[in-house]
């Protein structure tokens, strides 16, 4: 199986490509983010507690989105020729739980690619995509810029934690969707 976290900053691409991975490569999509909006739009409980802190630019607490992990991954196993991890995991203790929950179903991580790109860049494309999208987290300079703090702060130390399984690639994510995808076509058929 190929299972690959595509990994980044807010606004770097991760959900382009992964959605063009998962065509090309027929993988299943888990995005931590899509399934907490899809809780949000469902107004739960959970989506109601995750949205105050999505609105803000903060993390969602990782025993939320642990659950939702192992509960996609235990349905999706048996018709998947692999997983994409998207936007997950996001800090060290998620990395922790990823490796342990596909250890229990005979799996790893084979692959993290991180997408890199400035940080102007994310935030212009942020706020192109706010004025269409309705996302209340793309809307405003300020929470753009608390996500992207956010992510220095506690996602990008699971970098290490990935490279230090030798399993870490950097791609350039700046350039066109098709030109991106190909620097992650190469890495992912390496
Ligand atoms: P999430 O949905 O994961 O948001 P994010 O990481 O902030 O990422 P985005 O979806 O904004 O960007 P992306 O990197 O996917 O880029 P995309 O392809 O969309 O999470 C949202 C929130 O949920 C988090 O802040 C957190 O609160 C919570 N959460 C989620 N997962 C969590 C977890 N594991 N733990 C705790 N909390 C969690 O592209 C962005 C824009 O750029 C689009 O308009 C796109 O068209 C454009 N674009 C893409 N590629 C290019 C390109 N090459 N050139 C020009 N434009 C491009």
């Amino acid at each position: 199986m190929l299972n690959v976290v595509v990994f980044g900053g807010p606004g770097s691409g991760k959900g382009t490509q992964a959605a063009k991975l998962v065509e090309k490569y027929r993988l299943v999509h888990l995005s931590t983010g899509d399934m907490l909006r899809e809780e949000i739009a469902r107004k739960t409980a959970l989506g109601a507690a995750a949205a105050v802190l999505i609105d803000q630019g903060q993390l969602v607490p990782d025993e939320i989105v642990a659950a939702m992990i192992a509960e996609k991954v235990a349905a999706g196993k048996a018709n998947a020729s692999g997983f994409i991890f998207d936007g997950f995991p996001r800090t060290i203790p998620q990395a922790e739980m990823l490796d342990g929950l596909l250890s229990e179903h005979d799996l790893s991580v084979g692959k993290m690619i991180s997408l890199d790109a400035p940080e102007d860049i994310l935030v212009e494309r942020l706020l192109v995509r706010g004025k269409a999208s309705g996302r209340a987290d793309d809307q405003d300079e300020k929470i753009i810029r608390n996500r992207i703090h956010v992510y220095h702060q506690k996602t990008e130390p699971v970098i290490e934690y990935y490279a230090a399984q030798k399993k870490f690639i950097s791609v350039q994510g700046v350039g066109s969707v098709e030109e991106v995808f190909g620097r992650l076509c190469e890495v992912v058929e390496k």
